[in-house]
């Protein structure tokens, strides 16, 4: 079975998702920020602090690479992701790709809880969220299917990748 790929901006709830949807399904999951910070044992944001964001985005490409040999495995994605479009071909040749989505103000709201993303940590948030959204939208497009996440929990949202892995026959197959 192809990987199952979640892709979409900050506070979309790739994460939340992800996790439930791969239990759902006896699935393993990767996240790969977790699994970038696992390996440098950094944070992201003490990456984007010592070494810069394109530091980051190396790192970044070289686990898609990494994690796009995988196979049957749930894998959420940072929002950036979609700035190198190898990274989606990578992830593409092997898995299915979701895109999740959300309002404005639920982006805002949601990211607000955790002071955990470097990109946003600063005074202008709503103006940087807003200007990224719009420069990065049609970059989510890309996927097989997109769910907008603003009103609907991971329960849900997980409910809706199901059905349509299982009505696009990618339930088939051996794990
Ligand atoms: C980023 C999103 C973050 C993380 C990094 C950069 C981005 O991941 O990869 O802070 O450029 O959108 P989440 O989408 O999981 O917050």
């Amino acid at each position: 079975m192809k990987n199952v790929v979640l892709i979409g901006f900050m506070g979309t709830g790739k994460t939340s998702t992800g996790r439930l949807l791969a239990s759902r399904l006896g699935r393993p999951f990767i996240d790969t920020d977790q699994k970038i910070e696992t390996e440098n044992n950094m944070t992201i944001s003490e990456m984007f602090t010592v070494h810069g964001e394109q530091y980051f985005r190396q790192k970044e490409k070289e686990m898609i690479a990494k994690v796009s040999r995988y196979t049957c495995t749930v894998i959420a994605t940072g929002g950036g992701v979609v700035l190198i479009p190898e990274n989606i071909s990578r992830l593409k040749s092997n898995g299915v790709i979701i895109a999740l989505t959300a309002s404005l103000d639920v982006i805002l709201e949601r990211t607000a809880r955790r002071n955990t993303r470097p990109l946003l940590d600063r005074p202008d948030r709503e103006a940087i969220v807003s200007k990224m959204l719009n420069e990065r939208s049609e970059l989510y497009h890309t996927a097989n299917l997109s769910i907008d996440t603003s009103e609907r929990s991971p329960q849900q949202v997980s409910d809706m990748i199901i059905a349509f892995l299982r009505e696009g026959g990618h339930l088939r197959g051996r794990c």
